[in-house]
């Protein structure tokens, strides 16, 4: 006799974000911008800058300790650890290898993917597809990103907007029968405008050389206003969709987790979905953009919060390089 396909869960999470905060304050005296300028464009007051010793892989790994002490886990039960980051802390191995050692776990499949600002959503529609195999029992999922690592602090235009951390979540199947879990995945990719944003050196495409270095290539660059309107447009369309895929009407959300990069782009999210910005977690103002690792340390943050209590219905909604996109609706 078959049994009932069981349900993907959260079953913990955690995040870790560096000590040092940088204010808009501060970065003042860096460029030529002002508090005013970056609160009202963006709603952003400080950011997390990491100590010259912590990397991607050291941040992960302690958003993933905390998360698997918060599922009440033990170590020797993760069996697949992904990490989505755009800022690895090399080229190869993958970061997901460098936790997998800092938390010194012993067998479990280790990769990391690169979906940019939307790498959270990826990963664990990936890591579920690979619980649901009924191959593994538990996938630890981290989004972490050393973004001050690529930023250009000569200019203005993209600096203020990013920081560094890093959020994590543990994937296990539920009981049969237990609705929570994971409700539905709608991922997105449009690769014709990936010079939106994007780190154009570094890679093979121009690996590193005295002219790349010297030509600042090796910094991210962004075109701002077109990223935006895409950002409106696609992040609507990617919470509209999946909600009228899943029957769910948006009053029936308890809470909204979406990608932290404007206030703006979660004003008009709010207003496309009618839904009040109150109902929205947000916590852009501490952190900035965090790029993947942004859903994951505002899900933990919210859940701590007691902002999602059992039986919650949330939307979780990201946006990013590529471009990419995704949003995801879950019963808590
Ligand atoms: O994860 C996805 C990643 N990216 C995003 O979500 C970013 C999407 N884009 C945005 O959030 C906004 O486009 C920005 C916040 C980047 C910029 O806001 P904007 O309202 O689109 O401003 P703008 O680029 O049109 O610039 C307006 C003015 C310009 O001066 P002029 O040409 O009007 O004289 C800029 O040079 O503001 C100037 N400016 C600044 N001034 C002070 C640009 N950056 C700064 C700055 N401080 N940091």
């Amino acid at each position: 006799m078959s049994s009932a396909p069981r349900s993907v869960q959260i079953k913990g999470t955690g995040s870790y974000t560096p000590q040092k905060a940088l204010t808009n304050n501060d970065l003042s005296k860096i460029v030529d911008t002002s508090d005013e300028w970056i609160f009202t464009r963006t709603g952003i007051k400080e950011r997390r800058i990491a100590d010259e010793n912590e990397t991607s892989s050291s941040m992960g790994a302690e958003a993933g300790r905390r998360a698997i002490e918060n599922a009440g886990l033990n170590i020797d039960v993760i069996d697949v650890i992904v990490v989505g980051t755009m800022t690895p802390d090399m080229p190869f191995p993958s970061t997901a290898c460098l936790v997998q050692e800092k938390l010194g776990i012993k067998n479990a499949v280790c990769f990391d993917v690169e979906a940019a600002c939307s790498g959270f959503l990826y990963i664990m529609e990936i890591a579920s597809g690979l619980l649901q195999t009924g191959r593994y029992r538990n996938a630890l999922v981290i989004g972490s990103e050393k973004l001050s690592s690529i930023l250009d602090w000569e200019d203005r235009t993209t600096c203020v907007l990013f920081g560094d951390g890093a959020g994590a979540a543990v994937l296990g199947l539920g009981e049969e029968g237990d609705t929570a879990g994971i409700i539905d995945f709608k991922l997105g990719a449009d690769g014709s405008k990936a010079d939106m944003l994007h780190q154009p050196g570094g890679g093979c495409a121009i690996p590193p050389s005295t002219e790349s270095l010297a030509g600042r290539q090796h910094f991210l660059k962004m075109r701002g206003k077109e990223v935006f309107k895409q950002a409106v447009r696609v992040m609507g369309q990617a919470a509209v969709e999946i909600l009228e895929q899943n029957g769910i009407e948006s009053d029936q959300l308890a809470c909204v987790v979406p990608h932290q990069a404007n206030m703006r782009i979660i004003e008009s999210l709010s207003s496309r979905l009618h839904i009040p910005i109150e109902r929205f977690f947000l916590n852009l103002d501490k952190y900035g953009n965090t790029s993947a690792a942004s859903i994951p340390i505002a899900l933990d943050e919210a859940a701590r919060a007691g902002r999602i209590k059992r039986g919650d219905i949330i939307l979780l909604v990201a946006f990013g390089a590529g471009l990419t996109w995704g949003s995801s609706l879950i019963r808590w």
